[in-house]
C-alpha cells in the first residue's frame, strides 16, 4: 500500500495577486477550508497518512495550519464553536507531517525532486492542491489511483479530456487504449499548441510516481519556460510503456485559476457546506 504522498506548494499563485502576496495560494479557502486542507484529506482517505510538504518562503502559514494552535484551543474549549475545529483535528490526528523547503522555484519536477528526503524509495502520490477534486458518489481520485497502482505497479496520472483551445495549459498524453478509461501513455507534451498536441487528453494535478522518477528527473534537463518538467520525466518512463493516464471519476476543479476557483466555490457550498463531515 502506498503510504505518502508529496504535496508542491512551493508555487507563487501569482494568478491569484494580490491576494497571494504574502499569503499562500495554498491556503485560500474555497468556502471555509483552505485548498491545501480538501488535498490532504483526499490523500489520507487513500491510505497515505504521512503528506510530505514541499514549501517555499512565505509559506509557514501551511505549517502552521496542520499544527495545533494552542492559544485558539484554550480560547474556544467548551464553547460550541469547537465544532468548527473538528475536520482539521482530525486530520492532524491521522496524518504525519514532513516539509522541507524549495530554495528555488524550477519547476514542478524539481519540487518532486526536493521531496525526495521525504519520500525515500518507494512509491508515492503527488497531489496539486490547486487542483480540487471531488467524488461526491465514491471514493477519491488519489484512492481510485491507488487501488489501480495495487494492479499495475507502475506510474499514473489523471487526465480528464479538454478543449483544443485548452491543450497548451497542461501536460498532454496519447497512447494505446488498456481498458476503457484507461490508457499506456506513449507520448508526453508539456503545453503544447493545439496544433501540435497528440490528444486531448490532459493531466490534472494527481499523481503515483515511481520512486526511479528521482533519478530521471536529475538527468531530465530544463525544458518548457526553462523549468525542470514532470511531464518530461515522465515521458521517460512512458517510453519504456510504464505509465499510465486514468481517466478519473468525480469532478475537477482548477482553483489555480480564478474562474475555477470561483466555480469550486459554489459547487462547495451549493453540496458541502452545512453538511456533517
Ligand atoms: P503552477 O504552474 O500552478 O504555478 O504550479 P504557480 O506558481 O503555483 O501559480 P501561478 O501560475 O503563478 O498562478 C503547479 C503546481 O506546482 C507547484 C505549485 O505550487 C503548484 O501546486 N510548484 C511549481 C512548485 O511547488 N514549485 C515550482 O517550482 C513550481
Amino acid at each position: 500500500m502506498i503510504g505518502k504522498c508529496l504535496f508542491p506548494v512551493a508555487g507563487s499563485g501569482t494568478r491569484f495577486l494580490p491576494a497571494t502576496k504574502s499569503m499562500p495560494k495554498e491556503m485560500l479557502p474555497i468556502v471555509n477550508k483552505p485548498l491545501v486542507q480538501y488535498g490532504v484529506e483526499e490523500a489520507i482517505e487513500a491510505g497515505m497518512t504521512n503528506c510530505a510538504l514541499v514549501t517555499g518562503r512565505g509559506k509557514r502559514a501551511i505549517a502552521d495550519h496542520f499544527d495545533i494552535s494552542y492559544e485558539l484551543e484554550h480560547q474556544i474549549a467548551g464553547s460550541s464553536k469547537e465544532d468548527y475545529l473538528s475536520g482539521i483535528r482530525d486530520v492532524i490526528d491521522r496524518g504525519v507531517f514532513t516539509m522541507v523547503r524549495q530554495r528555488a522555484m524550477l519547476g514542478l519536477g524539481h519540487a518532486i525532486l526536493t521531496g525526495e528526503p521525504l519520500i525515500g524509495d518507494q512509491p508515492f502520490g503527488v497531489v496539486l492542491s490547486d487542483d480540487l477534486c471531488l467524488n461526491p458518489d465514491g471514493p477519491s481520485v488519489l484512492a481510485q489511483m491507488a487501488a489501480l497502482y495495487e494492479e499495475y505497479q507502475c506510474s499514473i496520472v489523471a487526465v480528464q479530456e479538454v478543449s483544443k483551445e485548452e491543450v497548451d495549459q497542461y501536460g498532454v498524453v496519447a497512447g494505446t487504449t488498456e481498458r476503457d478509461g484507461l490508457t499506456r501513455v506513449s507520448e508526453m507534451v508539456e503545453k503544447p499548441s493545439p496544433e501540435a498536441a497528440p490528444s486531448n487528453l490532459a493531466v490534472i494535478g494527481r499523481y503515483i510516481l515511481t520512486p526511479d522518477i528521482f533519478d530521471i528527473i536529475r538527468n531530465t534537463p530544463p525544458g518548457k519556460n526553462g523549468e525542470v518538467q514532470l511531464t518530461d520525466a515522465l515521458q521517460t518512463q512512458a517510453q519504456e510503456g510504464r505509465v499510465l493516464a486514468y481517466q478519473f471519476k468525480g469532478l475537477r476543479f482548477d482553483c489555480g485559476s480564478v474562474p475555477g476557483f470561483v466555480d469550486a466555490t459554489q459547487y462547495v457550498f451549493d453540496h458541502y457546506y452545512g453538511q456533517p463531515e
